[in-house]
Parts: structure tokens; sequence; C-alpha cells
């Protein structure tokens, strides 16, 4: 499980994406950046950020941590913000939090990452379909000399489709990804000679163990996922099968 926390006070928005995360003060004197549930894009995204912010801690990638943060009724009365006094108000409960990384900046290439940092990135954007690291919106921080990966709600996309239809593995595992867009895609030329080494390190236990941190109330049911383990077993299935299929995906790889 991951930790859980309770947000004691709501002190700013940060207005940069479209999700509108905030900045809180926690009951264990911690700052977090929450997603929050209310947000508009639902729980899925928050699910995305748990299993691609942990694959990315087993891969060694610097990742803030993460921890559940609870949300009392109380934060939104004291909000004068209406949009943020709504958001408040819809998230009453569990949100994610990731710890504030105080003094970071955004990469903007001044402080390029060293092809070894980035094609550890580069893979996981690749095996977990995560197009939401470009120029445009690189979702990496600067901070203490070393590129850190923020904001994976955009991946795990094929989880958006699971309210209309049965879960498809098989297309997942076909979907190219292209990382001419990546914001570090120069910096590595193939991916194929990391894949071994990057694959070994998830191996089913460990996925398993990392589909296991997300709260079964962020996993929403459908016909033929009726219950969390289910939920949690198309995670797992999908992970499995594209971690095992890289020729399909893989950058360089057969196209
Ligand atoms: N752990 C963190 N520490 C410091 N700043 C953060 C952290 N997480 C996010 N931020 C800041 O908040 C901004 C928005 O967060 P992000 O996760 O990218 O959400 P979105 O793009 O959906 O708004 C980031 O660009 C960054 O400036
Ligand atoms: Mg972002």
């Amino acid at each position: 499980m991951l930790e859980t926390v309770t947000a004691t006070r709501f002190a700013v928005p940060l207005r940069e994406g479209g999700s509108l995360p905030g900045l809180v003060d926690a009951d264990d004197l911690g700052m977090y950046v929450v997603k929050f549930r209310g947000a508009g894009q639902g729980l899925k995204v928050l699910v995305a950020e748990v299993i691609v912010g942990e694959i990315a801690r087993a891969l060694q990638i610097p990742v803030p941590r993460l921890a559940v943060v609870d949300l009392p009724r109380d934060i939104a009365r004291y909000e004068a913000d209406e949009e943020v006094q709504d958001l408040l108000s819809a998230s009453v409960g569990t949100n994610l939090g990731l710890d504030y990384l105080p003094g970071s900046f955004g990469y903007d290439g001044s402080r390029p990452a060293s092809p070894a940092q980035a094609a550890p990135i580069v893979w996981l954007d690749a095996f977990t379909a995560n197009i939401d690291r470009t120029w445009a919106n690189p979702n990496l921080l600067v901070w203490g000399g070393q590129p850190w990966v923020i904001d994976h709600g955009a991946a795990l996309y094929f989880h958006h489709a699971w309210a209309r239809r049965a879960p498809d593995a098989a297309k997942f595992v076909a979907q190219h990804f292209d990382a001419s867009d990546h914001v570090l895609g120069d910096l590595v030329d193939d991916l194929r000679p990391h894949h071994a080494d990057l694959a070994s390190r998830l191996g089913d236990a460990e996925l398993a163990r990392i589909i296991q941190l997300v709260p079964d109330e962020w996993l929403e049911t459908s016909d033929q996922l009726p219950d969390a383990a289910a939920v949690r077993a198309a995670y797992l299935e999908h992970l499995t099968t594209r971690r095992d299929h890289p020729d399909a995906w893989l950058p360089g790889g057969a196209r």
C-alpha cells in the first residue's frame, strides 16, 4: 500500500497543464503536489500516475515519492477561489500526492540529461505509451542535478476503453511508440540494446506488486471487469505481454 497522509491546508494551485494540480500541506508536515480525483479526467489518471510512477522507481529513474492524500471536507470551506473550491469539494476523500521537490525547475535542456539517464526514461515512456513528455510539455523536473519524471496521467491510455469494451492486451502490444517528439529523444539512438536489462527489472511479481499499490477504490469496474482483482489482472496482462513482445512497439524495432 502507498502511505496515506491527511491534507491540512490547500496552499496554491499549480496552473500549468489542464488538470489543475495543487500544492497541499499534510499532517506529516510534508508538502505534496496533489492530483485531484475530482479534476475531470477521472480516477484512471490517478491509476496511471501510480503504476507508471512506481515502474519508473523500479527502473531507478528519479521520481517523487507517492502518497495517498486524504482530503477532509473542511478544506474547501476556507478556499476563496470558486474554481478551486469546486475542485476541492469534488475531491473529498483519497487523492494522489507527489512529494514536492522544493527548488526544482522544469527541464529546458540547459542541463541536458546524459544518455545513461535518458535511455530508461524514453524506454519507460515507450513501454507505458506515455506521449506526454515532449518539448512542449517536458514533464521532467531538474532537482539535485538530475532529471525527475512527473505527470504520467496520460500513459496506459488503453484503460479508457475498458468502460466500453473488453480489455485487449494484444492491441496494446502492437501500439508503436514514436520517440521523435520525445524531449530526450535526441539523446538515445536505439532503445533495443537497453530492453533486456530494463525489462528484467519488471518481472511478473514486481509488476503485480506495483499494481497492488493502487487503492481498490480507484479501480473502476465494468461488465468484463467485475471487481478490483479483475481490473488489476487486466493491467498485469497488458504490461507483461507488452514487456515480452518488444518488437511490435520498441523504437528501432521491427515496424
Ligand atoms: N513533485 C513536484 N515537485 C515540484 N513541482 C512539481 C511537482 N510535481 C509537479 N510540479 C509542478 O507542477 C506542474 C504541473 O504538474 P503536472 O504533474 O505536470 O500536472 P499537469 O501537467 O497535469 O498540470 C509541473 O509542471 C511542475 O511545475
Ligand atoms: Mg504536466
